[in-house]
C-alpha cells in the first residue's frame, strides 16, 4: 500500500480567448467537477514583463510575439488549483496544444479551435510540472 502524499498546487490561466467567449464558467466547472479545489482566483490583463518571465522558454521560437500579442489582448484570469497530482491532472483535463487535434472531452478539444488568427488561441494554461509550477505561482500570485 502506498503512503499518503500532500496535496500539489498548479497554476492555471484562463487565457484571453476564454475570458471573451465567456467560458470562465464552463473551464471552472470542470475543474471543481474533477474535484480540485480553486484557492485564488484573479482577473486582470498581464503585463509583457511577466508574460516574458512566464514564457521564458519560448523566447527564442518562431510563434513567441505572437503568443505575448495574444495574451495581451484582453483580460486573463489566474488560478491557483489544488490536489492531489493536479499538475498532471491539469494538463489531462487541458488536452493536446493545439485545439484542433485535441482529443474531444477535454478543454481545448471541447472548446477550443483554430480562428485563423495565428496564434493558437487555446483556452487555458497549465504548469507543465511542479517545478514548473512553483516558478509560475510566484509570477502570477508572488508571496502567496
Ligand atoms: P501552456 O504552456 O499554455 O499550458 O501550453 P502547452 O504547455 O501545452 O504548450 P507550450 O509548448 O508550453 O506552448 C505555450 C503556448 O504557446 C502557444 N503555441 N503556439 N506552434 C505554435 O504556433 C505554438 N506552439 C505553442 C500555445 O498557446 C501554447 O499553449
Ligand atoms: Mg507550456
Amino acid at each position: 500500500m502506498s503512503s499518503p502524499t500532500a496535496p500539489e498546487r498548479t497554476l492555471v490561466l484562463l487565457k484571453p480567448d476564454a475570458v471573451a467567449r465567456n467560458l470562465r464558467g464552463e473551464v471552472l466547472r470542470r475543474i471543481e467537477g474533477k474535484g480540485y479545489t480553486v484557492v485564488e482566483m484573479v482577473q486582470r490583463t498581464a503585463t509583457r514583463d511577466e508574460l516574458a518571465v512566464h514564457y521564458a522558454e519560448h523566447r527564442e521560437k518562431p510563434f513567441y510575439e505572437g503568443l505575448v500579442d495574444f495574451m495581451l489582448s484582453g483580460p486573463v484570469v489566474a488560478l491557483v488549483v489544488e490536489g492531489h497530482q493536479v499538475v498532471q491532472g491539469f494538463r489531462s483535463l487541458a488536452g493536446a496544444t493545439d485545439p484542433t487535434k485535441a482529443a474531444p472531452g477535454t478543454i481545448r478539444g471541447d472548446l477550443g479551435r483554430d480562428w485563423g488568427n495565428g496564434p493558437q488561441e487555446n483556452i487555458v494554461h497549465g504548469s507543465d510540472s511542479v517545478e514548473s509550477a512553483v516558478r509560475e505561482l510566484e509570477i502570477w500570485f508572488p508571496g502567496s
